[in-house]
């Protein structure tokens, strides 16, 4: 486990970029690569004709079957650090009820990821919810903070000695804004009412979760949160006020609110907001270039934003960033630039302490189906077979040697 001090500049010295101890990784989750979830609430959103979901996540990509290859794969691109989930809905069918055989499971993967010399990153939810939760009402749900912090003490209470490092939400921020007010995740509600609400369970949900997992085990406890750098589509004072408002409901109320150990910082990209926008947010503008999900590549955003995490002062980890490109060349070009962000932001003397890549295999992305591609490694959908992009390679050369021009 890592053990510089907060604050600290980057370790050795031989020309290196990063510290020998830095964690180099990808993420995952379950409901996006291990295949036949259908005991959540996205599943049923999958097949439900009237949301913004294209297609069902059917098989995944298998990984729930094939975790061990998957990891002995990752543990030869030269990662020492993986971040996946465990699907609740697996391990609590139903209310109160747990999987034995999910758990056992679970045992078994975490065992994998650690005898490759894969440090784990688990998360405890990561945007599908057992069906029966999500029909009590979900995160709006009165007891939706004491059912989640059951679930959370007895997986830590089950798995605690095979998982140093645990999150207990992946992005609470987008959960609330995509689910309660977008309505393109579930539960597809647009109120504007409900999505303050919801954001105020969540954190809620996470503050339960620490004490849990805290009270089971000695798991290091942190959050994961999404921080894109957003800036007024116009300098007028309306539009400007607009964007600091929407900046502390979808940012600074979460940094501010985080109880753990380490932070999760999650960054794509650039956003634009803007008031008489429907949708709150604007078009980049014209000429902008723009990924396979629609969104503004700015590598300077990772670096910004790193800063700003810093006021929650906590050890930061990079647990997700990517870009959705069919141009292999282009992900190793966004790579490049994010990392070098990175490396300025501790060199500016922020405490970030891993990377982990969004994704490690190109996966299920929620709403838009299997056609956007995020990973490092290709999956051919008929066959499951695995192939490294050109990518992968890049990144396996600066996470070996922690330099980035190796
Ligand atoms: C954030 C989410 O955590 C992950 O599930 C998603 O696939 C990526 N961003 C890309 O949209």
């Amino acid at each position: 486990m890592p053990s510089r001090p907060a604050g600290a500049r980057p370790g050795p010295g031989a020309g290196a970029d990063f510290p020998d101890d830095f964690l180099w990784g990808s993420a995952t989750s379950a409901h996006q690569v291990e295949g036949g979830n259908t005991n959540n609430d996205w599943w049923d959103f999958e097949h439900d004709p009237a949301t913004a979901a294209r297609e069902s996540s059917g098989d995944a990509i298998d990984h729930f079957h094939r975790y061990f290859e998957d990891f002995a794969l990752l543990s030869a691109l030269g990662h020492n650090a993986h971040r996946l989930s465990l699907e609740w809905s697996r391990i609590e069918p139903a209310p109160g009820e747990f999987s034995r055989a999910a758990l056992a499971h679970y045992r078994r993967v975490l065992t994998a990821l650690r005898d490759e010399g894969l440090t784990a990153f688990a998360t405890l939810h990561h945007f599908t919810r057992p069906r029966w939760f999500a029909a009590r009402g979900g995160w709006l749900a009165p007891d939706a903070a004491a059912t989640f912090g059951r679930y959370c003490a007895r997986v830590t209470a089950e798995l605690g000695d095979l998982m140093p490092y645990v999150c207990t939400i992946n992005e609470p921020q987008m959960i609330a804004l995509h689910g309660y007010l977008e309505g393109y995740h579930p539960p597809g509600v647009t109120n504007p009412i409900l999505w303050k609400r919801a954001g105020d369970a969540l954190l809620e949900a996470h503050h339960t979760a620490v004490s849990a997992v805290r009270a089971t085990s000695d798991a290091q406890v942190g959050l994961a949160v999404q921080l894109p750098l957003l800036a007024p589509a116009r300098e007028d004072d309306a539009c400007v006020a607009f964007c600091e408002a929407m900046r502390y409901e979808i940012v600074d109320r979460y940094l501010d609110g985080v109880d753990g150990d380490w932070l999760g910082v999650q960054y794509y990209r650039k956003q634009w907001v803007d008031p008489s926008s429907p949708t709150r947010f604007a078009a980049p503008p014209p000429g902008t270039p723009l990924t396979q999900m629609g969104w503004a590549v700015h590598p300077d955003g990772l670096r910004q934003m790193l800063h700003r995490a810093a006021r929650a002062s906590l050890p930061l980890y990079v647990t997700e960033n990517g870009i959705a490109t069919t141009d292999d060349a282009e992900r190793a070009d966004y790579l490049a630039t994010h990392l070098a962000a990175l490396a300025q932001a501790r060199a500016e003397g922020v405490d970030v302490r891993g990377y982990l890549h969004w994704s490690a295999f190109d996966n299920f992305e929620w709403s838009e189906g299997y056609r956007p591609r995020f990973g490092l490694i290709a999956v051919d959908r008929d066959t499951f077979t695995r192939t490294p992009k050109p990518s992968a390679y890049a990144y396996a050369r600066v996470a070996r040697t922690g330099r980035l021009d190796a």
